[in-house]
């Protein structure tokens, strides 16, 4: 697996939180999550599927709850596993999957839809209005 798709050492993924990090399509820059489960990672695009302006992890790691990462906005339930949301005004929803692999310990993007570019954010947020500048 080439270095330059590595995203973390699956040590450094947290139980009960998120791990955010920024890829690349084209000339966008957008942000993904990891999230472990039972010893799963999975990657999801970090939005929330009822207001897609809404980021779960707002670079302090989003909730994760009982195999659940949580939507900060509305309270919305989304299996971590599945990235089906369980409960709320999204309720069926299915987050966006980002592909990864697991390889010697560490976490790689294998999307051939993004590039990795940084661990967290390199996207500048106006925080009082929780959109991003001039991505939009
Ligand atoms: S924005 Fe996430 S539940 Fe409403």
């Amino acid at each position: 697996m080439e270095d330059d798709h590595r995203i973390a050492a699956v040590s450094e993924i947290p139980d009960d939180t998120t791990f955010l990090f920024t890829i690349r399509n084209g000339f966008d820059e957008e942000e993904a999550i990891l999230v472990e489960q039972d010893g799963e990672i999975r990657a999801w695009r970090n939005y929330c599927q009822h207001w897609t302006d809404v980021r779960f992890d707002k670079g302090d790691g989003a909730t994760v709850r009982d195999g659940e990462l949580v939507c900060g906005k509305h309270g919305a339930l989304f299996e971590a596993d599945s990235g089906v949301c369980t409960y709320g005004p999204c309720e069926g929803a299915v987050l966006e999957a980002v592909d990864i692999a697991v390889e010697d310990g560490a976490v790689y993007l294998t999307d051939p839809e993004y590039e990795f570019v940084q661990r967290g954010s390199s996207i500048e947020y106006d925080l009082s209005s929780n959109r991003s500048l001039g991505f939009d």
